[in-house]
């Protein structure tokens, strides 16, 4: 494996998840493959979970890490070719990739959206100058239209928890103060759609994510109608993603909010989040500390979709 940005890096679903369980039942297996190999972790952006997840993973492989914050202590990067650099910006990204790429064996990048500029955005711009300029192994820890480490995450622990062949799962759009990306929805529909479980998005109207990662997922605008039967809630807030709003906030329903009311529709479902969770924005108090929420097993489950995809990466290199 040279890339991981999306479910279509992967050989399939089921492969996936037969390594996430060999990962599983023997987290220790494999530390020689990863010794005196390094690891960069880029990060244009906070994160708590996947800077963790993604470092134990690859100290379970027996890796060094090297972690950079671009915004904390690094020279701002210039990431447009053409322009005269008499800003604020002393390095260009061209060069500084090639760079960061002779000091370690693969990268993981997480550069998100902007919200300003919807071509930019959905052309992953920053993600593929890593992959065409870095001359290593290149994995997303979330870009500005997928969040594949979480959508994995997600899938093994759908797979762990579901008590149906093929459960009804739900993502539903939640109210947020601030515009977020789509980039967690639409991987997750990506991942989803690769499946055979039963799966529906709702949303309030405007909301519609891009056909090209929800495919022929049902889309019901009745949120209470798509709660009926499910067997999984997985919320998320999105901003929009059609043109004319593009990245903003046009509704702040808090009747959207995943409570205690809409859960008892559902068939006992388990209420899933990637994290962090705004509370009683997105969900309420009771149903987030309820026996139902399994968002601490699904933020540990992101170790071992980190681990699969770094031990790939390293099997590739070694040969
Ligand atoms: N879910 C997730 O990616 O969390 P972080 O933003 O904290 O890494």
């Amino acid at each position: 494996m040279k890339q991981f940005t999306s479910v279509h890096d992967i050989k399939s679903i089921d492969w996936a998840l037969s390594m996430a369980r060999e990962v599983k039942e023997d987290p220790f297996g494999d530390t020689p493959l990863g010794k005196n190999k390094t690891l960069l972790m880029i990060f244009f952006n906070s994160s708590l979970r996947t800077r963790l997840s993604t470092q134990k993973a690859a100290m379970n492989l027996g890796m060094n890490v090297i972690v950079l914050d671009i915004n904390q202590g690094a020279w701002k990067l210039e990431t447009e070719r053409g322009v005269i650099m008499d800003g604020d910006k002393p390095e260009h990204i061209l060069e500084a990739i090639p760079v960061m790429g002779t000091y370690c064996d693969i990268i993981g990048v997480r550069a998100f959206a902007n919200l300003v500029n919807k071509q930019e955005d959905y052309n992953e711009t920053i993600l593929n100058q890593f992959i065409n300029y870095s001359g290593k192994p290149v994995f997303s820890m979330e870009g500005a239209t997928r969040h594949p480490l979480q959508s994995f995450a997600d899938l093994i622990t759908i797979e762990e928890f579901k008590t149906v062949k093929k459960p009804k799962v739900v993502l539903t759009w939640a109210p947020h103060p601030k515009a977020l990306p789509q980039a967690v929805a639409n991987s997750f529909a990506e991942w989803m759609n690769q499946t055979d479980y039963e799966f529906v998005i709702t949303h309030p109207e405007g909301y519609e994510l891009s056909k090209d990662f929800t495919g022929n997922a049902k889309i019901e605008y009745d949120n209470r109608s798509a709660y009926e039967g499910a067997d999984f809630i997985y919320a998320k807030n999105w901003s929009t993603f059609n043109d004319a709003t593009y990245g903003k906030i046009i509704s702040n329903d808090r009747s959207w909010m995943v409570d205690t009311d809409k859960m008892r529709l559902t068939n006992n479902a388990k209420f899933m989040h990637c994290l962090p969770v705004r509370r009683n924005m997105i969900v309420s108090d009771d149903v987030i500390e309820g026996p139902n929420s399994i968002v601490v097993p699904e933020a540990a489950n992101r170790v071992v979709s980190a681990q699969v995809v770094i031990r790939e990466m390293l099997r590739t290199i070694s040969g």
